[in-house]
């Protein structure tokens, strides 16, 4: 698949070499240096078509964007195939895999030795962040894949741009990529190549590095998403008193003019997407968009964590995004995008679930066969997922790409809990805070493989993303509070998943969010009250805003409700998350666990 395209060059002879060692231990065909340019984009689009990767769809509706159907098993991240290899085995923690780097090295090379044989290797030069910001960080990723490729131009700053930032002696973290789908001479190419037998996802914290094999999808193959921009990043902020989290960051303005920014971390799929581009249902308010997966924050010199979002694109989750639900994302989806394991219609766009109240009569489904509505099967994977730029998104705010970030007013905590947890509470302070964090549990989703709807702990939202040992995770968010001089945001815990037990949403969710919001803001203002409760501040009676909501008195009282004896039932479950770090966990948060028992009691 070598294109014509002008190549990308760089006067940087170590990442030259560094190619020319691995092109002797991958070898491929040929060579393509991504220059990042809109005429490349189009050749290698054109390239995903005729290999049947890429379905185009109709210009009229969908310019310059197409469809792709995954093999089946290859949709989603492999966290049981995710790996942080250090050193130390307790350099990892207990809740990663760990493999010794070594044995791992020499195992993943043996696989790489002739993996692209038949494949154009894609150099794949990108900046984590505005090219040449303090904040940013520089990738190279080496990748088999074209459509890896092109998502990369979507989701990054990529191209001949990040080789000049780079010069002639900067350093990137180094990603290697294979689909591990070597093609013998004539040997007909699948549509969705991968390996189905092994995957590995593979991180070395040390020296930065990252060595992915065997699958095409999302964040498995995607290196500056999950691999970079929060494993090996975890560890950099760590080292540098900074933090790199699994969170989106928003901006959001009162009606009297008043702006300010939020970061919140929910795990995936649990509504990250859709909170940074809510629109809100209270007059007056606006919520504009910064980030939707990803926030890196360092202090500035006034104290204040300063956030950005380091991506350039969405990768995001599609059913369920529609136009009463996410009209921006919607809005932001209509051109320039890649569809992934949705359907495509047969007028050549796509569909899926929740996209609208009508089906379509008639569709491909996701694993390229016939649907309709009557097939009795969904025609979208439930983690279908669309890769759209960032610029297009109509709330994108005017700092979203700001080099020195945006200040953070508030942290926002979450997840998908049907029970116990109310719709919003804060912390009493900092350490408090990171307690909250450090507990938040929710239920999996499709995003991982594996099964969906079992309640588990995934502090911080950071589960599968954090690069080294949990518990010196906390330990590192308890410092950056005991920084001196340091603004603090505060701190809250919100839950937009509760059910009845007949499983109906006690809370309409999306644009609804904003009531929280605006408490929220509230708070940091200090012009509304709340209550003192044994798990945190509470909103006072009256202070949550619920003009014109469409939720019952008993819906509100029981979402706002301290659940005392959910809460005591989940402290020996806490008790035992806790026990898997032994006397790595701070005393800290021991000492916030006790404090909460006893408020309980
Ligand atoms: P990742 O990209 O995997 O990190 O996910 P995310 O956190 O960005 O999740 P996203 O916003 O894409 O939402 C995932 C699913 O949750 C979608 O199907 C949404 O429709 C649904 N969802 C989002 N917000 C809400 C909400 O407030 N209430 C309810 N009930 N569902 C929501
Ligand atoms: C997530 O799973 O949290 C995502 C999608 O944002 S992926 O890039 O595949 O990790
Ligand atoms: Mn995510």
């Amino acid at each position: 698949m070598a294109t014509n395209a002008a190549q990308a060059s760089t006067s940087n002879q170590k990442l030259q070499d560094w190619v020319e060692r691995w092109v002797g231990i991958l070898q491929p065909d040929a060579i393509h240096w991504c220059n990042g340019t809109d005429e490349e984009y189009a050749a290698l689009c054109a390239g995903l078509v005729e290999a049947g990767t890429f379905t185009q769809l109709d210009p009229a509706k969908k310019p310059n964007s197409f469809w792709a159907s995954s093999d089946p098993g290859d949709v989603a991240r492999v966290e049981d195939r995710t790996y942080i290899c250090s050193e130390n085995e307790a350099d990892a923690g207990p809740t990663n895999n760990w493999r010794a780097p070594a044995e791992m090295r020499e195992e993943l090379l043996a696989r790489y030795r002739g993996t692209m044989r038949g494949r154009t290797l894609y150099v794949v030069p990108f900046s984590m962040g505005p090219l040449g910001s303090p904040i940013a960080h520089i990738g190279v990723q080496l990748t088999d894949s074209a459509y890896v490729a092109v998502s990369m131009k979507i989701m990054t700053r990529m191209g001949q741009g990040a080789l000049d930032v780079l010069g002639a002696t900067g350093e990137w973290v180094p990603c290697i990529h294979s689909v591990g789908a070597p093609l013998a001479d004539g040997q007909t190419d699948s549509t969705w190549p991968c390996n189905s037998e092994e995957k590995y996802i593979v991180h070395f914290p040390e020296t930065r590095e990252i060595w992915s094999y065997g699958s095409g999808y999302g964040g498995n193959a995607l290196l500056g998403k999950k691999c970079f921009a929060l494993r090996i990043a975890s560890v950099m902020a760590r080292d540098n008193g900074w933090l790199a989290e699994h969170m989106l960051i928003l901006k959001v303005t009162s009606p009297a003019g008043v702006a300010k920014f939020v970061a919140a971390a929910f795990p995936s799929a649990c509504g990250k997407t859709n909170f940074a581009m809510l629109v809100p249902t209270i007059p007056g308010w606006k919520v504009e968009t910064i980030g939707d997966d990803i926030a890196w924050m360092k202090f500035g010199d006034d104290g204040q964590l300063y956030a950005i979002n380091p991506e350039a694109g969405f990768f995001g989750v599609a059913p369920g995004t529609g136009a009463d639900t996410n009209a921006n994302a919607i809005a932001t989806l209509q051109s320039n995008s890649i569809f992934t394991n949705t359907a495509l219609t047969a007028d050549g766009d796509v569909w899926w679930e929740g996209l609208s109240k009508t089906p379509p009569t008639q569709a491909t489904d996701w694993r390229g066969e016939s649907w309709t509505p009557d097939s009795g099967r969904p025609s979208s994977h439930p983690n279908a997922r669309f890769t759209a730029p960032a610029s297009q998104c109509p709330a994108i705010a005017p700092e979203w790409q700001s080099p020195a970030g945006v200040p953070i007013s508030a942290m926002l905590f979450g997840g998908r809990r049907a029970s116990v947890i109310p719709l919003v509470n804060e912390a009493f302070d900092w350490n408090h805070g990171v307690f909250l964090g450090s507990v938040m549990a929710s239920e999996t989703t499709a995003a991982a493989a594996g099964a969906s709807g079992v309640l588990r702990r995934d502090p911080f939202a950071m589960l599968p993303f954090c690069g080294y040992n949990m518990a010196d995770y906390f330990a590192h968010w308890l410092e950056i509070g005991a920084k001196s001089g340091a603004k603090l945001p505060k701190i809250f815990y919100v839950n937009w998943f509760r059910k009845t037990d007949d499983g109906r949403w006690l809370w309409p969710g999306y644009g609804e969010n904003s009531r929280v919001l605006k408490w929220v803001c509230e708070r940091v203002d200090g012009t509304v009250a709340a209550v003192e409760t044994p798990i945190g501040l509470l909103p006072a009676p009256g202070t949550l805003d619920v003009t014109g909501l469409d939720v019952s008195a008993s819906d509100m009282a029981e979402l706002l409700s301290v659940d005392v004896a959910g809460w005591r039932a989940e402290v020996p479950l806490i008790e035992q998350h806790y026990a898997q770090f032994g006397s790595e966990l701070p005393e800290a948060l021991a000492s916030q666990l006790q404090q909460l028992a006893a408020r309980l009691a």
